[in-house]
């Protein structure tokens, strides 16, 4: 049986892909509402996927979270369960569930998972209690297991805004252009050798920042005209405008980073040789041909035009320490996959 009644079991299936950060997320002004203090912007992109399925069963005893073939427990367990939490509370359904989720690309990989993760999450769970949410709600839904969940939601170039409201009714992702907007743009993605594992979640680090980077303020109050630079180079499709503003956001980013207390230092020397490569790219090149980006940990993203991709993997592919280099395009909005069932 169907519905929130609670008889019989109910699933669904969802995908979702992971997003890279041009503008970042990083501070949250109200954590029961997971609010971020700053709009964000984001690629999300192809080829990744997690696929999510959850299934709510009266006769389950209690939460049962499988990640990539194992059984997860501790602070990835506690994180699911606390959104399926959320999840029953808005649609009435009182079963356990089991979610069973594999993403094709390993952990390790540089991509954050916690995006992908929790945007497929979002669309099976409340697909399977019997809701029907829209793009923008289940955007909405998605920034309470992760903030940069929220992005994942839509496909190609996507905002999510940060509202001003106290009740969070204008704060959501929505999408700005989708994946085929910009053909020539492409995202070199640079692994880097021993990359350290990441000990405390970014949602936990980040309101470190907000409390100890003397930096921090000022990068708020930096923001809006920095978001909206690269929003117009977006639209125009203009590297020129776009490259440096992208490396600018992500020195800004890293230095709050960094002064925050104790700091935070997510690089490796490797990482910080691929920032000096693509800068000394563009000095060579005459124009900016290229822009560096990373996330909270130590591998890099590299965007630049299709057509200079060749030379500069070849490059890139000489600093030492590089474990790998992958090209990724934009790729496509989080979809349910299969009917319900
Ligand atoms: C640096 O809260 O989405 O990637 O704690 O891993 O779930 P988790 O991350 P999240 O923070 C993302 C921070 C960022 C920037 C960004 O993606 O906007």
């Amino acid at each position: 049986m169907r519905g929130p009644e609670g008889r019989g079991s109910r699933s669904a299936t969802f995908e979702a892909r992971p997003n890279i950060a041009l503008v970042k997320y990083w501070g949250v002004r109200d954590r029961t509402r997971a609010l971020p203090y700053n709009s964000s912007l984001s690629v999300t992109l192809d080829r990744l996927r997690t696929r999510t399925r959850v299934r709510f069963d009266p006769k389950l005893g209690s939460d049962r979270v499988v990640l990539n073939g194992q059984e997860a427990s501790g602070g990835p367990r506690d994180g699911v369960v606390r959104f399926l939490d959320r999840v029953r509370e808005a649609s009435g359904e009182r079963s356990a569930a089991e979610v069973v989720s594999d993403n094709n690309f390993p952990t390790a990989s540089g991509m954050a998972s916690s995006a992908s993760g929790f945007a497929a999450l979002a669309g099976a769970a409340s697909r399977a209690a019997g809701l029907r949410l829209s793009p923008r709600a289940l955007s909405q839904l998605a920034r309470f297991g992760s903030g940069s969940a929220s992005r994942s939601v839509f496909g190609g170039f996507v905002e999510w805004r940060a509202g001003t409201r106290a009740d969070g009714a204008d704060c959501y992702a929505r999408p700005l252009y989708g994946p085929g907007h910009w053909p020539e743009l492409v995202d070199l993605v640079v692994l880097v050798r021993g990359a350290p594992v990441k000990e405390v979640r970014s949602q936990e680090a980040m309101q470190w920042t907000v409390a100890t980077s003397p930096e921090y303020a000022r990068r708020l109050s930096e923001l809006p005209r920095r978001l909206a630079a690269i929003r117009s180079a977006i639209a125009r499709r203009d590297p020129d405008r776009l490259f440096p503003r992208v490396m600018e956001e992500c020195d800004s980013f890293r230095s709050v980073c960094e002064t925050t207390r104790p700091s935070l230092d997510y690089l490796t020397v490797t990482s910080r040789a691929v920032l000096t490569e693509v800068r000394a790219f563009n000095r060579e090149r005459g124009r900016p041909r290229a822009a560096y980006t990373h996330d909270a940990g130590a591998h890099v993203h590299v965007f630049t035009l299709r057509r200079e991709a060749g030379r500069l993997r070849a490059r890139l592919a000489r600093v030492p320490g590089v474990e790998s280099l992958t090209l990724l395009r934009p790729g496509p909005a989080a979809r349910p996959l299969g009917p319900n069932v």
